[in-house]
């Protein structure tokens, strides 16, 4: 049996730049190397990105709970996915544009999650 099955952990690889763990109440980030060195950078990057904007602590932003210098690592709270009612009814646009901020998120289905019963950004490291 496997670490991964033990843990109940899952790997989600549905980002270019990032692998991501989602094990309990926790997603794991590191860059992803299969894509390529450039790639690679991105994914530190959109880390390093993460780290900094979640320091601002803006309701709107998944909060990190950890993370290393350089981008090698951030540890997110975990996020569900949406509903496809409650994609139906978001409007990433007006969410990500607000008055005095915007949000670094990509408009699409998976850049944002609930939690704690709120629609968050999962993915602010474009
Ligand atoms: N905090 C979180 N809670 C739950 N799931 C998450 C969280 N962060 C990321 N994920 C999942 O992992 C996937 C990949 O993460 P993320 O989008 O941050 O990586 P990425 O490499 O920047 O992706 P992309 O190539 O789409 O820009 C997300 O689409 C989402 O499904
Ligand atoms: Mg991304």
């Amino acid at each position: 049996m496997s670490v991964m099955t033990i843990t109940g952990a899952e790997w989600n690889r549905q980002g270019i730049t990032r692998e991501v763990i989602l094990i309990g109440r926790y997603a794991i980030k590191v860059p992803r190397i299969v894509y390529g060195w450039r790639m690679f950078l991105c994914g530190l990057l959109a880390n390093m990105q993460e780290r900094e904007f979640a320091r601002a602590g803006w309701p709107e932003l998944c909060p990190v709970t950890f993370s290393i210098p350089g981008g090698w690592l951030v540890v997110m709270r975990r996020a569900r996915p949406l509903t496809p009612a409650e994609w139906s009814d978001f409007r990433p646009y007006d969410f990500c544009n607000l008055d005095d901020r915007v949000i670094p998120a990509e408009a699409k289905y998976d850049s944002f999650g609930v939690l704690d019963g709120s629609i968050v950004a999962v993915d602010y490291g474009n």
